[in-house]
């Protein structure tokens, strides 16, 4: 079913065709299967993202679309060209972000622009190289050298360089981790801009809300295997809960009652002692089930606490696909200042 999801059964069908188009795509690092049976479409004009946790497989599966890496098995197709065939014609349109570790410190930004259209042999004409300053939003700081700028900076100059080219397709990998959340939505305009002018957009994350709020469509990544692709929206609804109540009880609610609420599907009970302490439902009717448990509560005479209706997330559609609560732990994102050495931190969810 979600392989179906995949190959493009789902979302928004294109009438051009498909960016990309991959199909059995198999990589192997010794005996470790990092990608394994592949499928995905990526549409002419969306934002496509890749969710899933550290070690899934996504840089690994990016860099078999950009044509960086072999596959062991499968086919892929890049704006109609063979990564394997026509390494040349996939170069020509396709621009890959580069980390920021590897800009050159001591030129200003218009000058590392200048620099990378001449490499590509592309047009770097004051007014190009100042397009695509502006285009990633960094218009005021064109003659700001590299070792001045922030994190969040960085990042849109390496995106600035993957436009160098003129690509049709882009390819994103992982480029808010270590952002702060400021920076990070700085990044989403950019990255959002970048998609309304026409190009393709394929990232990666494992930030949750940045698939849900930035991407037009999600493959949710696992161990090597994408478990379901669609809309962020249409991942959540599918799932058979729409909503998690949870409340702090201070007196005893038989479980009994508590499972025959309108629209509870699971009921879990957090008790340190003897007693239930908290009550987790989760449910498909969250008014009914909150409407519910007031009145059960109330004829219980025991008082609820720190009531609150959480709706179902990416997160869950994860939980719900691969049987495992998404661990990525989290950790501070690095401050946004400038700086000259800043290594690539791994960032956590957002909340
Ligand atoms: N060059 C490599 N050699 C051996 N194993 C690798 C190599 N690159 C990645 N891996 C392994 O393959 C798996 C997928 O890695 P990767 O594609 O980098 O995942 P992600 O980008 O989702 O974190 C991981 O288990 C990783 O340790
Ligand atoms: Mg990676």
């Amino acid at each position: 079913m979600a392989i179906d999801a995949a190959v493009g059964t789902s979302a928004t069908p294109s009438p051009k065709p498909p960016m990309i188009e991959a199909h059995g795509l198999v990589k192997r690092y010794g005996t470790h299967v990092a990608v394994d049976h592949l499928d995905l479409v990526v549409h002419d004009g969306e934002i496509f993202g890749i969710l899933g946790p550290n070690g899934a497989g996504k840089t690994t599966t990016l860099e078999m679309l950009e044509g960086l890496r072999p596959p062991d098995e499968g086919t892929i197709r890049v704006a109609g060209f063979d990564p394997a065939r026509s390494p040349n014609e996939v170069k020509r349109v396709v621009g890959v972000q580069l980390q920021s570790t590897s800009l050159f410190d001591y030129l200003t930004i218009s000058e590392l622009v200048a620099l990378f259209a001449a490499l590509y042999n592309a047009d770097g004409s004051p007014e190009r190289v100042t397009r695509l300053i502006d285009q990633v939003g960094l218009g005021e700081k064109r003659d700001a050298r590299i070792d001045q700028l922030s994190g969040g900076q960085r990042q849109r100059v390496a995106i600035a360089l993957a436009l160098v080219n003129d690509p049709k397709v882009v390819f994103l990998d992982e480029p808010t981790t270590g952002l702060d959340p400021a920076a990070r939505r700085t990044l989403w305009s950019t990255v959002q801009g970048i998609r309304d002018a026409g190009t393709t957009v394929v990232l990666t994350t494992h930030y949750m809300e940045e698939a849900d709020v930035l991407c037009d469509r999600v493959a949710v990544m696992d161990r090597g295997k994408i478990v379901a692709c669609d809309t962020p929206a249409r991942l959540v609804d599918a799932l058979a809960a729409d909503a998690t109540v949870r409340a702090r009880v201070t007196g005893d609610l038989p479980m009994d009652d508590l499972r025959a609420l309108p629209g509870a599907l699971r009921v879990e009970c957090i008790s340190p002692g003897d007693r239930c302490e908290e009550i987790t439902i989760t449910t498909d009717d969250a008014q009914g089930t909150l409407v519910g448990l007031l009145a059960l509560a109330d004829r219980a005479r025991v008082p609820l606490a720190g009531l609150t209706t959480r709706q179902a997330t990416l997160e869950d559609v994860f939980l719900s696909m691969t049987g495992r609560a998404w661990e990525d732990e989290p950790t501070e994102a690095a401050p946004e200042q400038p700086t000259g050495r800043r290594g690539r931190r791994r960032g956590g969810k957002v909340g």
